[in-house]
């Protein structure tokens, strides 16, 4: 859905964001502390939990009313909000030199262990291997969506979200995905590392105020962010349930299942 929000109350959140702390080498651990840290527990935001989306009062975005006809559709009229959570797209000129270095070795992982403890209300990415949401929900429903909120404008420098277009008709898979020719513009997957099938990939490049939406299976990643001025992608992400019985979009779209497992 593009355009669907005003932009100025997502500028408005973005400014009052970006005030809020020093967003540049300040958030991480210096090294020594980071290797000093025991508990690797509870890095992330959760529901209510040290989560900055808390401190927002965001009916613009949870009443507007083409989003909410929309998420009828998908999901009947009762649906819950499983999470909601802002994630930032961290520039390389943040990073510790370990944390480059760390990251040369596993690309595409959660920053948050790096971060210093006051500052993981949000989540940190800087790339994302890609991936279906349903991997954080094992042993519960796939019957989920996720929606994107792009609340500043997302160049293809500023870490786009990348889709893999239908790429859910498999229903859950587990990580890591057996994936090949990952082209500008399309991408082969496959479940059994046999037969290959292949889609379209696209890059959500967008304006400030665009919201996506996407099947707990569809995979999705993003790639490095490659901007060397001050701009960052600072996003809000929605994990949203089904919660009646009665048939809906996504009843149709994703093939039910108990989430059996999240990685190999
Ligand atoms: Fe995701």
């Amino acid at each position: 859905m593009r355009k669907v929000l005003a932009k100025k109350t997502c500028n408005k959140i973005v400014n009052l964001i970006q005030n809020d702390r020093q967003w540049d080498q300040n958030l991480f651990l210096d090294k020594k502390d980071y290797l000093k840290q025991k508990v690797k527990k509870k890095l992330n935001p959760g529901k209510n939990i040290q989560n900055l989306y808390n401190n927002f009062q965001l009916d613009f975005i949870e009443k507007n009313r083409e989003i909410k006809k929309t998420l009828n559709k998908i999901l009947g009229n009762k649906y819950n909000i499983i999470l909601a959570k802002f994630i930032v797209s961290v520039p390389n000129s943040w990073m510790p030199k370990y944390v480059r270095d760390f990251c040369k070795k596993e690309p595409g992982i959660n920053l948050n262990k790096f971060i210093k403890k006051k500052y993981r209300d949000v989540t940190f990415f800087q790339g994302l291997d890609f991936h279906m949401d349903s991997i954080d929900r094992s042993f519960k429903s796939n019957k989920f969506i996720t929606m994107y909120v792009y609340l500043n404008d997302v160049t293809s420098k500023m870490s786009p979200i990348e889709i893999i277009e239908g790429s859910h008709k498999f229903g859950h898979v587990p990580w890591p995905h057996f994936l090949r020719k990952n082209r500008k513009k399309s991408v082969e997957f496959s479940i059994d590392n046999k037969n290959f099938s292949k889609f379209k990939k696209n890059a959500l490049t967008g304006s400030s105020g665009d919201v996506f939406i996407w099947t707990s299976n569809t995979l999705h990643g993003t790639s490095k962010p490659n901007n060397k001025d001050k701009k960052f992608r600072i996003s809000l992400r929605y994990l949203i349930e089904k919660k009646n019985r009665k048939k809906s979009l996504i009843d149709d779209v994703v093939i039910g299942q108990k989430v059996s497992e999240g990685v190999k």
